[in-house]
């Protein structure tokens, strides 16, 4: 068994309800780990004085807050959109790129063409930025491919990256419905059914579908995500994005994991992913990206919704692999406190993902931790863009610097 000590924390912020007003502060706090597993989070003056340690980490009066937990990221792709990017910027659409066979499109056309090797440095590449941004876990999705075989190479990369040196625990998401074909819709579509959700189920925890008039319908949604139900995966709905056309409604309907984006979700689309406990996952840098309506933070927690905050990091619509900025991203934008952000950016996420084992500090969860550069919590969510995060530790695992 190996013992892990944390002390001299200034502020250990747990994200645990039971602690009270979030992100549940405890101060000059130690937290223990053995095996990776937290077995004290608390006061220091409550430690056994003659407690043996393997690892002893004093942090010198800065804070520690649970790693983050990013739940909808795009990083296994090849290529680059700066090109595009810069035109957005000059007033083109997302849309018109897209039609004019570029967009999401641009970006399948390099990936497909890349082996599983060169998929797994480029997504490495972007996992090993995140946690030294303070990303502990985070969800990866395939999507850039129409066909299945391109499609399993993301995902086999994905999973490669797990083993990595560096990175955070990885969860992976099948996407079948994100690129169009040209022509043959229906055909696409189904083939996913038919053979694509075999094929994906044991190399990813979730389905996603990109419900929108530019992707595809909630009809179609709707017949994929329910067959790869009836195979055992959990649904995961990009809805809501660039206009209203039900794909909250369908999460809600189908009892999915989340529903991610919901920029013009309505008040009413919020209450029934609500009820059926489907967690909100904010993408403030997409949106702003975009220039569209901001996420719906403040309007999902009034009604009632457990929300999340994730980077989304793809090359199209947020390039970025800042949990903390994303943060920022938030407060400034989608009407939440610091507070809330911070717990949507940990436990918020692992409830995206369906993970009871970490997202907050507490005995018996995964030691997951960020451990910051100042004393004062809130800085990761208030100093924008700062280099607010010194390491972090994965299950006990240290990347300090
Ligand atoms: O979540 N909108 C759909 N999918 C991604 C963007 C993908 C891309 O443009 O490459 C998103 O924003
Ligand atoms: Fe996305």
């Amino acid at each position: 068994m190996s013992r892990l000590l944390v002390r001299n924390i200034g502020e250990l912020c747990t994200c645990d309800s039971e602690r009270g007003d979030a992100p549940g502060v405890v101060k000059s706090a130690a937290l223990i780990a053995e095996d990776g597993v937290l077995t004290y989070v608390g006061e220091e003056r409550g430690l056994t004085r003659s407690l043996e340690v393997d690892t002893e980490i004093d942090v010198d009066g800065r804070s520690v807050i649970p790693g983050f937990v990013d739940a909808h990221t795009h990083i296994v792709w090849l290529g680059e959109r700066s090109a595009e990017y810069a035109q957005r910027a000059a007033g083109v659409s997302y849309e018109q790129i897209a039609l004019g066979d570029g967009g999401i499109a641009t970006t399948v056309r390099a990936t497909t063409a890349g082996t599983v090797d060169a998929l797994t440095a480029a997504a490495a590449e972007r996992a090993r930025r995140m946690r030294s941004c303070g990303t502990t876990t985070v969800e990866v999705k395939s999507g850039y491919g129409i066909d299945t075989k391109s499609e399993v190479r993301q995902l086999e990369a994905a999973s490669a990256v797990r083993a990595l040196p560096g990175v955070p625990d990885i969860v992976t998401t099948y996407l079948p419905l994100h690129a169009t074909p040209d022509g043959e819709h229906d055909k696409h579509v189904q083939s996913v059914i038919d053979t694509g959700i075999a094929e994906a189920r044991d190399r990813a925890t979730f389905i996603d579908v990109f419900c929108d008039p530019m992707a595809y319908s909630v009809d179609e949604c709707e017949r994929v995500l329910v067959a790869a139900q009836n195979q055992g995966m959990r649904a995961k709905v990009h809805a809501e994005q660039r206009s209203r056309n039900g794909g909250a409604l369908l999460a809600a309907r189908l009892g999915a994991v989340s529903a991610d984006h919901l920029e013009h979700a309505e008040d009413g689309d919020l209450r029934s992913l609500a009820a059926a406990s489907v967690v909100c996952v904010l993408l403030p840098g997409a949106a702003l990206v975009l220039g569209g309506p901001p996420p719906p933070g403040r309007r999902a927690l009034e009604a009632g919704a457990t929300i999340a905050i994730a980077t989304d990091c793809n090359p199209g619509t947020c390039f970025c692999e800042s949990m903390p900025l994303m943060m920022s991203l938030a407060v400034a934008t989608a009407g939440i406190t610091p507070a809330q952000a911070l717990v949507a950016a940990t436990a918020g996420g692992a409830a995206a993902l369906s993970l009871s084992d970490r997202g907050v500090l507490r005995t018996g969860k995964r030691c997951d931790v960020a451990l910051l550069t100042t004393p004062h919590w809130m800085d990761c969510a208030y100093h924008m863009g700062g280099d607010v995060v010194g390491g972090t530790l994965v299950a006990g695992e240290s990347t300090l610097r």
